[in-house]
């Protein structure tokens, strides 16, 4: 039996949550219920009670649950903690931080997966307020079910209602049901880095980031805890992964450094090898040039992937590196591998199909371990990232 905390927040939609418990105590599950005070103007708290036969709770000041510090000991109980339905109001004050009632004190001190349910009127949805806190609270690795496209109760039309009681509980299932890698963590870096000059230059390389972006999604899925350290890239972030974005080197480092410790890591970035010795603090001008060249020293980036490889404290259990070369790609690839003490590399070449690896769907990759090398031929970024979780599982069950 999963046990479940289900959030509801004071919107028109709270009434269908009564149908959510349902469906979750039919089918043997536990859940018990939070409501926020501005729900109790739309659904009793003894409807959701008696459904789901156990106490409400409403009030963060209740003495009897705060004895056991209720609004942390709340989400600790739970496998899951579902925010359904979702105000633009909740949604904002999650997005920074608010904890003024008990409801925004439990997600702020959550420490399960969240998966919530907005519903509003379609322009509160379309405000772009609303829009932003959908970002942030996605890179935060939170996952959304809807909102559907509909007939709303106020009487307009359009993207905002909550979605449907059985594609919420989908979504829960989904949550619930553990994967290979549930219990593990993970780190994956992807994009580029880009390294400044002055205050308008910089010096990057023309990763799209969508090779990290699909590992990371697909280790996701398998159940791993995921954090995305992304470089700047204009694709979405996968849901339910941690992001952090980053735009150096260094900052890429620092914030792996910070990941720390971790199972599985992934590089899959295309980290910058140098920076400028001396960023510029003003636009550098044609003026500065001697005899129509401009001296612009560069210094070496640390490495990543040699840094966290060779960590003694604290390595994680798999280091799976990138590479892309121009030439004698696997030779040089083999090297990196015993160079930079990692487990396994992924080689790709500059171009695939007399296309540019970089922005493109396809990759044709050859995975190398010390004991193995094999070509995985012309692939999309979606199944490399799946051909290599299925080794990464396998990795794991050995190695337990
Ligand atoms: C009749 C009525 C219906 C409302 N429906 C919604 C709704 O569906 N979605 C929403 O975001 N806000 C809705 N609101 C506004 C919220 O109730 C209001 O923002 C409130 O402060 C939300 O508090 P809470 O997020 O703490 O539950 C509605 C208000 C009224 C009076």
């Amino acid at each position: 039996m999963k046990k479940i905390l289900l959030i509801v927040s004071g919107g028109i939609a709270a009434y269908r949550s009564l149908d959510l418990i349902r469906e979750i105590k039919r089918r043997g599950d536990d859940v018990t219920c939070v409501l926020t005070k501005s729900a109790t103007q739309f659904v009793q708290p003894l409807s959701f009670g008696a459904l789901s036969q156990n106490k409400v709770y409403t009030d963060l000041f209740d003495l009897e649950s705060e004895t056991n510090i209720g609004h942390i000991k709340l989400s600790r109980d739970a496998d899951l903690v579902v925010l359904a339905p979702a105000t633009a109001n909740i949604l904002a004050k999650m997005s920074y931080g608010i904890s003024d009632s008990l409801a925004t004190s439990v997600l702020l001190a959550n420490n399960k997966p969240l998966l919530i349910a907005p519903s509003m009127n379609v322009k509160m949805w379309n405000n772009p307020s609303t829009k932003e806190n959908i970002k942030t609270l996605k890179k935060y690795g939170h996952i959304f079910v809807g909102p559907d496209n509909g007939e709303m109760a106020c009487g307009e039309t359009g993207a905002g209602k909550m979605s449907k009681v059985e594609d919420i509980y989908k979504e829960i299932e989904l949550l619930l049901s553990p994967g290979p890698l549930t219990g593990r963590t993970a780190l994956v870096t992807s994009g580029p880095t880009i390294e400044p000059i002055d205050p308008v230059r910089f010096i990057s390389n023309q990763s799209s980031g969508k090779q990290g972006h699909a590992i990371a999604e697909r280790l996701s899925k398998l159940g791993a805890d995921t954090h995305l350290i992304s470089g700047p890239v204009n694709i979405p972030h996968p849901d339910n992964v941690r992001v952090t974005e980053v735009r150096t080197a260094e900052e890429m480092l620092n914030a792996c450094q910070e990941s720390m410790p971790v199972d599985i890591s992934i590089f899959a970035a295309a980290v910058s090898d140098w920076r400028a010795l001396k960023v510029s603090e003003n636009k550098l001008k044609k003026s500065d040039s001697l005899r129509n060249q401009i001296n612009l020293p560069l210094i070496q980036n640390t490495d990543i992937l040699k840094t966290i490889s060779e960590t003694n404290i604290n390595r994680p259990k798999l280091v799976v590196g990138f590479t892309l070369e121009t030439q004698n790609l696997i030779k040089s690839a083999r090297g990196k591998l015993t160079n930079k003490s990692c487990d396994w590399i992924i080689a790709n070449s500059q171009t695939q199909d007399n296309k540019s690896v970089f922005n493109n769907e396809m990759n044709e990759v050859s995975f190398l371990s010390s004991s193995t090398e094999e070509g995985w031929g012309l692939l999309t970024k979606k199944i490399v990232a799946e051909k290599l979780c299925h080794k990464i599982i396998k990795f794991f069950n050995v190695a337990a």
